[in-house]
């Protein structure tokens, strides 16, 4: 389906749970005690509703996805809709170790790890929990298990600034993706200590050499380039200095039944009750999903409203809108 815009709406993404095992500083420092929603099955029926709305690539996202139970089982169902293109998560790759082989089998094509430092004290004090060693692990599972694999990282100053070719290193012998996100004033993120990509691409080409990338590493709005001698590509997401609004592709569906046309407007689209109090599986809820995600696809705005606060009605925290 098209939006007002005329953009081709073909993905969704799919927040199973705004929980998370742990406690990044931008994203949810302090524990919130919150119970799911909705099940998988009902989380389900909506995405097989999208599906026949034109949606044939979702990205599964949280909270963190893999501590959901069922998630492996969930993602195997979505790769039997009709039409489907593709199935990505995005993850903080504690359980891949345990999972990637599984998520793989089930039909999972790519995994988008997050990872700020290669420091073990600084991923403490950055992710609040001591485990560096097992997403280090969990992302050569990913590789091993033959799922495209990238690295999102986001470039604080005085923080991690100082490791920004280490991380860039990672790239160099293996099969994997880094991308540089710019810090995006939601939730507990806050612009002022963010560094511009303009700014890091500049350091990047004090120290490679640097070529276009025009192949796809996926369905995002991230831009790549190649670095000279490495196996993997960087990325750039640039949603502060380098608005791509007028590409996207996307609706979000939240873990508690809310349909966002947007990343940074509040939804008034909640699916929630329609799915509690409908018979599963019943006619008239499936095309009741439909005419909600219909509405959000046409109610899509033209661009993000990040340059100027005042007008964004809600500043959710990321966790809760699934990136
Ligand atoms: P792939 O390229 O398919 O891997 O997807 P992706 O890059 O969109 O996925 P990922 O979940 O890794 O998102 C990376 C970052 O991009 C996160 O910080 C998201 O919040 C951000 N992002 C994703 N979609 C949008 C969007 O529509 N608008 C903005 N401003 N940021 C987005
Ligand atoms: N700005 C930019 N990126 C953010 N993420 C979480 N919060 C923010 C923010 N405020 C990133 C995480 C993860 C991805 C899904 O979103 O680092 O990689
Ligand atoms: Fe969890 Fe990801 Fe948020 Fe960190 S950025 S708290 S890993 S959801």
């Amino acid at each position: 389906m098209r939006d007002c815009y005329n953009r081709k709406i073909d993905y969704m993404r799919i927040s199973v749970t705004n929980r998370c095992n742990f406690r990044c500083t931008y994203c949810m420092p302090e524990t919130k005690k919150v119970e799911e929603t909705l099940s998988l099955d009902e989380i389900y029926e909506v995405a097989l509703a999208a599906s026949e709305c034109g949606i044939t690539k979702y990205k599964i996202t949280g909270g963190e996805p893999l501590i959901r139970d069922g998630i492996v089982d969930f993602i195997k169902k979505l790769h039997i809709l009709d039409n489907i293109k593709d199935i990505t998560m995005t993850t903080n790759g504690f359980y891949l170790e345990k999972l990637a082989k599984d998520l793989k089998d089930a039909g999972l094509s790519s995994v988008n790890i997050s990872l700020d430092t290669l420091e073990r004290d600084k991923f403490k004090k950055i992710a609040g929990v001591d485990a560096l060693n097992d997403v280090m692990a969990g992302m050569k599972e990913a590789i091993n298990a033959g799922i495209s694999t990238k690295i999102n990282t986001v470039i604080q100053k005085g923080v991690n600034d100082d490791e920004l070719f280490d991380i860039i290193e990672l790239a160099k012998n293996d099969r994997l993706n880094i991308r540089f996100i710019e810090m995006m004033p939601i939730g507990h993120g806050k612009e002022s200590t963010g560094v511009s990509n303009v700014e890091i691409l500049e350091r990047i080409k004090e120290r490679y050499n640097v070529a276009e990338d025009n192949k796809r590493h996926g369905n995002g709005p991230a831009k790549y380039i190649k670095l000279e001698g490495f196996t993997g590509s960087i990325g750039f997401i640039s949603a502060m200095h380098g608005k791509f609004c007028n590409s996207c592709n996307r609706i979000r569906f939240t873990s508690t039944g809310k349909l966002k046309p947007c990343l940074c407007y509040e939804s008034n689209i909640d699916v929630k009750d329609i799915l509690k109090n409908t018979e599963i599986g019943s006619e008239k809820k499936h095309n009741i999903l439909k005419e909600k995600i219909r509405e959000c696809i046409a109610g899509k705005p033209e661009a993000h409203a990040f340059e100027d606060l005042s007008k964004i009605s809600e500043m959710k925290d990321m966790v809760e809108i699934g990136g």
